[in-house]
C-alpha cells in the first residue's frame, strides 16, 4: 500500500525540514521524498493526497492525556480517546494513571496497552504511577511498568506531597532512564481552592488555589533533581514564578522539562466570570502576567512542549455548583488551532511549534516518535493554518464535551491523520 502526500509544505523539525516537496509512504513506512511522483501517481493502488497549501508534519505527541480506562468509561475510553487524538492531528498519546484501576503495576499497563493495539488508533504510551494507588506513601511497580511499556511515571491529578518518597522516585527511575512527570501542586497551599486565587475568585465568592502552591512545588522537585540527577519534567505549568523556577534551573544545567497546555496560554481565570465549570481546571486559568511569562517560556525554551492535559468528563458531572465540579478540559480535538495562535501572534515560528508538538515530546520519553525520517513509522499529519473552523463540542469524537472553547472561531484544521501508514482520520466537512 502505497500514499503519497504531495505539493505540501513539509516541516520536520527532527530533520530540520522546511520545503515544499512530496512525502512517500510505503507498508507504513516513510519511503522518501521524492522529486518526481508522475510515474509513481499512475501506480494502481496508490493513493494521492494533494497537500498543496497544506503542512505536513510528523502526527503530534501528545505527552498529557487522560483515557479514562479502565474504570471511568462513561468520560471516555481508549477508543474514543484514541479517535479524539487523530481528530486533532495526534498520532502519539501518553496516558495517565488515574484510572480505576490506578495504573499502578504490569498488569493494567498491560491491559492498556492490549487495548490499545486492538481498539486504539493511535499510539498509546502509558504513564505509572509513582506510588501506589497514587495515595503518595508507597512506591508502586515502577521496574515491572517499565518492563511492560510505560514511559515515565506520574501521580497526575495528585502531587506526591511526601518529599522523602518523590526522592526515592527519582532515584529509583534512573535505573531505567524514565522522567519523573510532577503534578506540582501543594494540595495544603490549594486548600479545596477550585480556581485561581485573585481578583476574579473574590468577586466570585470562590476558594482561590495562589500560585505559590505551584511554585513550591516546582521548586522542591527541581531541588529533587538537582540531588539525585534524575529526568524531571514539569506537567501542565500555569505561573509565571513556576517559569522563572524552570528557566533557572535550565541554566544551572539541572535535567527539567516542561509543557504548557492550550488552556494556560490561552485564557485567564476571567473565563470563569459566568461560574462556566467548563474553565474549571487544575492548575486553574491565571492571570494575565501569568499567560504571558508561559508564552515568554514557550518562545525561549524553558517550557519545551505543548500538552493538552486532556481531561474529560462527562455531562452530568460537569453540570453541577461550581465548587462540586471535576477540574478537566477536554483537550484534544482544538490543540492545534489554539496553538496556531502562538505563531500568528509571534510568540512562535511555525518550525517551532511544530517541534514543541512532535520532536520534543518524543525525546522526553524517548520513543522513535515525531519524526518523518525515511523508515520510521508513518505517523504523519495534513493540516491547514488557515481555515477557519468553529469549536462545537458536540462535535468532538471525545465523550468530554468539556470546553471553554465552544463557538469559538479558530484557524487551524486537521486534514488527515496517518498512523503507520494506515489513514486514521479525515476531514470532509468541518473539523468539528
Ligand atoms: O484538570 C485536571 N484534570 N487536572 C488534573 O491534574 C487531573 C485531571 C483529571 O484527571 O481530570
Amino acid at each position: 500500500m502505497k500514499i503519497i502526500i504531495k505539493g505540501g509544505r513539509i516541516i520536520d523539525p527532527s530533520q530540520e525540514m522546511d520545503t515544499v516537496g512530496n512525502v512517500l509512504i510505503e507498508n507504513g513506512v516513510i519511503k522518501g521524498f521524492p522529486s518526481d511522483i508522475r510515474g509513481l501517481e499512475k501506480e494502481p493502488g496508490v493513493r494521492v493526497i494533494d497537500a498543496t497549501g497544506k503542512v505536513v508534519s510528523p502526527g503530534f505527541v501528545d505527552l498529557h492525556v487522560h483515557l479514562r480506562e479502565p474504570g471511568f468509561e462513561h468520560k471516555e475510553t481508549i477508543r474514543t480517546g484514541c479517535e479524539a487524538a487523530a481528530a486533532g492531528g495526534f498520532t502519539s498519546v501518553v496516558c495517565m494513571p488515574n484510572t480505576n484501576p490506578v495504573n499502578d503495576n504490569a498488569s493494567v499497563t498491560e491491559y492498556i496497552l492490549l487495548k490499545a493495539r486492538t481498539q486504539g488508533m493511535v499510539n498509546v504510551f502509558p504513564v505509572g504511577a509513582i506510588t501506589k494507588g497514587q495515595r503518595g506513601e508507597i512506591l508502586a511497580e515502577i521496574g515491572e511498568m517499565w518492563e511492560a511499556g510505560c514511559v515515565a511515571v506520574s501521580d497526575d491529578g495528585r502531587p506526591v506531597m511526601n518529599s522523602r518518597v518523590m526522592r526515592h522516585a527519582m532515584e529509583y527511575v534512573k535505573a531505567f532512564g524514565i522522567p519523573v512527570i510532577s503534578h506540582a501542586e501543594d494540595i495544603n497551599l490549594s486548600a479545596n481552592g477550585v480556581m485561581n486565587e485573585g481578583f476574579y475568585s473574590t468577586v466570585l465568592g470562590l476558594r482561590g488555589i495562589p500560585n505559590a502552591s505551584e511554585e513550591v512545588m516546582v521548586a522542591r522537585d527541581i531541588t529533587l533533581a538537582e540531588l539525585t540527577g534524575a529526568h524531571l519534567h514539569i506537567a501542565h505549568v500555569s505561573t509565571r514564578g513556576s517559569v522563572r523556577l524552570i528557566r533557572d534551573a535550565k541554566e544551572r544545567g539541572i535535567r527539567v522539562t516542561a509543557e504548557a497546555t492550550p488552556h494556560h496560554f490561552t485564557l485567564t481565570d476571567k473565563a470563569v466570570l459566568d461560574y462556566d465549570t467548563n474553565a474549571k481546571v487544575n492548575p486553574p486559568l491565571r492571570s494575565e502576567e501569568d499567560v504571558e511569562a508561559i508564552k515568554e517560556g514557550l518562545r525561549d525554551g524553558t517550557i519545551d512542549v505543548i500538552a493538552t492535559d486532556h481531561a474529560p468528563h462527562s455531562e452530568d458531572e460537569k453540570k453541577v455548583e461550581f465548587d462540586l465540579a471535576p477540574f478537566g478540559i477536554s483537550g484534544l480535538e482544538t490543540a492545534l488551532p489554539l496553538s496556531l495562535k502562538l505563531v500568528k501572534d509571534g510568540v512562535l515560528t511555525l518550525p517551532e511549534l511544530i517541534k514543541k508538538l512532535t520532536l520534543n515530546p518524543a525525546r522526553i520519553i524517548g520513543i522513535q516518535k515525531g519524526t518523518l525520517r525515511v523508515g520510521s513509522a508513518a505517523d504523519v499529519v495534513v493540516f491547514d493554518t488557515d481555515r477557519v473552523v468553529k469549536v462545537d463540542r458536540y462535535r468532538f469524537r471525545s465523550k468530554g464535551k468539556n470546553t471553554p472553547f465552544h463557538g469559538w472561531e479558530l484557524s487551524g484544521c486537521v486534514i488527515y491523520t496517518i498512523v503507520g501508514g494506515k489513514i486514521v482520520y479525515s476531514h470532509n466537512v468541518c473539523c468539528f
